[in-house]
């Protein structure tokens, strides 16, 4: 695999499945989420300017998303490939992106769209719980850290985003079906779309993925 979008709503699995992918392919994990939380922490221009949308469940404006995509796929890690996590969003930033990878001569493998019913989505966000360090996905009941507040993989700081407050989520949800999900439809026709369905355990979901993936 090289270049992978993962599409699907919040709580969706997208975090979760990434750092599987990413381990077993090896491949660059980018989640511009987590890239836009790491910014608000530690309080850059471009966090104080996410941080107003993200609070609300808002998108960010694409112009700031596609700069900052753009300027992160040049960097020479990302030469053999990447897994993308959050990115395109809107059909705006897919364009930007089609037309980012044509320019390169660069193909893109596959968009592995994540479905979970609204019902499941609301209990898994509500439990949930992140890594500051590296944004590894808890949950408080299915899938608790060893050590409370620790995280098993990097030892960091494991917290609650502040974008998981149920009225968040529900406008978060929202957003994902008038902005995001005309991307199904837009990669359908490029025939590069594999809907999985994410409301299976986790490493049921996870072996589908594989299949898709190949060795
Ligand atoms: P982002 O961080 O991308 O959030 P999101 O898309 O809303 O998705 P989440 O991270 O909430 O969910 P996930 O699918 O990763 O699920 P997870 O694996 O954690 O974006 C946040 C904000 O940043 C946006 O709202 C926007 O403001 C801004 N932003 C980012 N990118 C942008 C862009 N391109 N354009 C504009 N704005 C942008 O899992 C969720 C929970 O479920 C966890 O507790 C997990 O343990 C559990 N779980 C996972 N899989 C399973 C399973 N199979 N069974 C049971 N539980 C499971
Ligand atoms: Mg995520």
């Amino acid at each position: 695999m090289k270049r992978v979008v993962l599409l699907g709503p919040p709580g969706a699995g997208k975090g979760t499945q990434a750092k599987k992918i990413s381990e077993k392919y090896d491949v660059l994990h980018i989640s511009t989420g987590d890239i836009f939380r790491a910014n608000v922490k530690e309080g850059t221009p471009l966090g104080l300017k996410a941080k107003e949308y993200m609070d609300k469940g808002e998108l960010v404006p694409d112009e700031l998303v596609c700069d900052l995509v753009e300027d992160r796929l040049t960097w020479d890690d990302c030469k053999n490939g990447y897994l993308l996590d959050g990115f395109p969003r809107t059909v705006f930033q897919a364009e930007h992106f089609d037309r980012f990878i044509e320019k390169r001569g660069h193909e893109l493998d596959l968009v592995l769209d994540i479905e979970v019913p609204n019902e499941v989505i609301l209990p898994r966000m509500a439990g949930r719980r992140v890594c500051r360090g590296c944004g590894a996905s808890y949950h408080v009941v299915t899938h608790p850290p060893k050590v409370e507040g620790v995280c098993d993989l990097c030892g960091g700081e494991v917290y609650q985003r502040a974008d998981d407050a149920e009225e968040t989520v529900l406008n978060r949800l929202k957003v994902y079906a008038d902005q995001t999900s005309p991307l199904i439809e837009y990669y359908t026709k490029t025939g590069k779309n594999a809907v999985v369905d994410g409301d299976r355990p986790v490493e049921e979901v996870f072996e589908t993925i594989c299949a898709l993936l190949g060795e």
